[in-house]
């Protein structure tokens, strides 16, 4: 493999040149590797018609490629069309009738999440949430509300939000102590730094590829620790959780001894050819570079707006955030619209303006951050205390 410096990395991506694209936290920036990748399906279906030996083959290739990723192994990890396939699936394997019933949930999780365990209310399950304390979701909060009731604890690693990052191997390290799992969601994290599932300690992950990993939308990753996956029997399911899909058995229900039961329909072939350019591209520059660049540039992002007192409403403590900077302003949708006016495309969440690094983002992306922010800074909410 060749390996990228940061320089040929961005030069990958034509948008880069055109404009300054601070909103990967939404959807990673298109790259000429994915593109060919995508054309390429589009030859093999034009070329073979249903090649569909091959194209199941691309899933394999792509379900290793992440599984590499994330220190896990191939058969612990499911290639799904959304993490709401993933987290439904787990959801549906678990039972809510016994004195393990409750789930708890911090406030900063993502609607999907929150919503799938809500719904489990129907089957028995409980929800307690655990409220943040001057902006920061502490273990300790989380301590308060864990025990032998609990059942699963499911944990966004970045807010969408607010940018927000949870301390996971605290709080799986509390979920192991008390018999409860945590689940994990990685979307916001991915891509932008070294992830290791078992040091991490965690039973369950689900990461999607369009953001920070540089594939399309419609293919998500749900991980499950080894020694859980055959423990679990979902009632979600279909003809890819078989132990041969192809055997067509409309009479039994074999299950796949690899986390590949909590498969279901067909899987979306084009979309699988995206995301396996994206984790080759992103592996070519490699994610430690990713972390250097991301935690210097939200850093000196951070500087700028504690000097300029505007409001950020992202932890500034450097561990408690990722590559996703919230800055607070009065009208978060305007300001959107006048700086994609400017050139840069950023996004909003509430009252906050979305600002999130990837490794292909430069200084000069930030100066030019900078400067729009600045001649659109009536639009920033200014802050009562100076932060340095
Ligand atoms: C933290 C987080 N979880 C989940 C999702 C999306 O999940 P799904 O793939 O089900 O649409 C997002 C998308 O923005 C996200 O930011």
């Amino acid at each position: 493999m060749v390996q990228l410096t940061t320089s040929e990395f961005r030069s990958h991506f034509p948008l880069l040149t055109q404009r300054t694209y601070v909103n990967s936290c939404s959807q990673g920036a298109l790259s000429t590797d994915v593109r060919a990748a995508m054309q390429q399906f589009l030859d093999s279906w034009n070329r073979e018609g249903s090649p569909w030996e091959a194209w199941v083959g691309e899933v394999e290739r792509l379900r290793s490629t992440f599984a590499a990723l994330i220190g896990a192994d191939a058969d612990e990890v499911a290639v799904l069309p959304s993490a709401s396939i993933g987290i439904n699936a787990i959801a549906s394997a678990l039972m809510f009738n016994g004195p393990r019933r409750q789930v708890v949930m911090g406030r900063f999780e993502f609607p999907t999440m929150a919503q799938i365990w809500l719904a489990q209310r129907q089957r028995g399950a409980e929800i307690l949430w655990v409220e943040p304390e001057n902006g920061l979701l502490s273990v300790e909060a989380y301590a308060r509300r864990i025990d032998e009731r609990t059942l699963i604890v499911p944990a966004t690693h970045v807010c969408f939000r607010n940018g927000h990052r949870t301390n996971i191997a605290a709080l799986a390290a509390l979920c192991q102590r008390q018999g409860a799992y945590l689940f994990l969601d990685d979307f916001q994290n991915t891509g932008t730094g070294p992830v290791d599932v078992r040091s991490l300690g965690i039973d369950f992950m689900v990461t999607g590829a369009l953001k920070y990993l540089l594939g399309p939308s419609g293919v998500a990753f749900l991980y499950v620790r080894r020694d859980l996956i055959d423990r679990l029997v979902p009632t979600m399911t279909g003809w890819f959780g078989r132990l041969d899909p192809f055997a067509f058995n409309v009479d039994e229900l074999d299950w796949s001894p690899a986390a590949r039961r909590f498969e279901s329909g067909t899987p979306m072939i084009p979309n699988v050819y995206g995301a396996q350019a994206g984790l080759k591209l992103l592996d070519a520059v490699g994610v430690e570079t990713v972390e250097c660049e991301v935690t210097s540039l939200t850093a000196r992002l951070i500087a700028w707006a504690d000097d300029a007192g505007v409001e950020v409403i992202t932890p500034s403590e450097p561990t408690r955030r990722g590559p996703l900077v919230v800055l607070r302003s009065v009208d978060a949708a305007t300001l959107v619209s006048r700086l994609a006016a400017r050139g840069v495309i950023a996004s909003s969440r509430d009252d906050g303006i979305r600002i999130s690094f990837h490794g292909y983002n430069s200084q000069e992306d930030l100066d030019s951050v900078i400067a729009s922010l600045e001649a659109e800074s009536a639009m920033l909410k200014r802050s009562r205390v100076v932060r340095r």
